[in-house]
């Protein structure tokens, strides 16, 4: 097995290479802790150098997944964060319609992950009145996470967060277990690949929502994309954050603070 703490090991480099091309994931940009997540499970395979390590998962479907779904960790919830979807709902998109002068928004989940962010926002958008298309963008880095998404199928526990009313309205139940996302809200998605840190971006948005993506992100390459995202907004147009990822820069990159965790790129 490698040294943990030799991340800038001839060895490690060519496997972050060989990575970057057959996945489009840039281990660089990411911090050291994913290193040591690639060793957790090297370790779990019992794989002792990072060329054995590519070659399995280069072969084997089962593994690549196991391998992205732990680096970028695909967790969500429906409606995460309950306060932040009582904002958007009764403040920010109101004064989004505003300015907009119209319910055509463009909506983006960027880091969408299996679906959970982009559904709420698609179901927000309905129950504000919002027009369709355009649909809400959804976005992730991870195909395996979009197919997921895509196929909006669900299990009960993961949809505790739901006002039973939304359920009944937006849910069709499949069997005791399962749910799956009524054909009404998926009509208002729509999924793309899309690597944040390498890929160029649609502009024109009027709300976006990147939560939980940039964890693992280097403090240039998260400063990078807030910029990509400021370019990406209209005027008047927020970008909303996870609930840890406050932006302490954000006026050096020209938004100004729209609510908690909300920032504006001003009109
Ligand atoms: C924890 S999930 C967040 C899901 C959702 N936004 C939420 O807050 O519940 C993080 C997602 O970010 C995606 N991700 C990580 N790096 C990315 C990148 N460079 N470009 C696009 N998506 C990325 C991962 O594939 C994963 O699905």
């Amino acid at each position: 097995m490698p040294e943990q703490k030799n991340y800038d090991s001839p060895e490690y480099d060519i496997f972050k290479k060989k990575i970057k091309s057959m996945t489009g994931l840039d281990l660089n940009s990411y911090k050291n802790q994913i290193h040591r997540r690639v060793h957790m499970l090297m370790q779990r395979w019992d794989v002792t150098s990072y060329e054995i390590y590519y070659e399995i998962i280069k072969k084997d479907d089962k593994k690549l997944r196991e391998f992205l779904d732990y680096l970028t960790i695909n967790v969500s919830e429906f409606f995460r964060n309950l306060p932040r979807w009582q904002d958007l709902e009764t403040k920010i998109i109101p004064e989004l319609i505003k300015t907009r002068g119209s319910k055509r928004l463009k909506l983006w989940s960027a880091g969408c992950a299996t679906g959970e962010e982009p559904y709420s926002l698609a179901i927000l958008s309905s129950e504000t009145g919002l027009s369709c298309p355009p649909h809400v963008l959804a976005s992730d880095i991870d195909e395996g996470a979009i197919k997921i998404a895509k196929n909006g199928v669900y299990q009960k526990k993961q949809t505790i967060n739901i006002l039973q009313e939304r359920i009944t309205k937006y849910f069709t139940s499949i069997d005791s277990e399962t749910l799956e996302i009524k054909n009404d809200v998926k009509k208002r998605v729509s999924f793309e690949r899309i690597n944040l840190i390498e890929d160029g971006f649609k502009n024109d948005f009027d709300l976006i929502l990147c939560r939980n993506v940039v964890i693992y992100f280097e403090a240039e390459t998260k400063r990078k994309l807030y910029e990509k995202f400021f370019k990406a907004l209209r005027p008047g147009g927020c970008l909303l954050v996870g609930s840890t990822e406050q932006i302490f820069e954000h006026r050096s990159i020209g938004f100004e603070s729209a609510g908690p965790f909300i920032y504006r790129k001003p009109q």
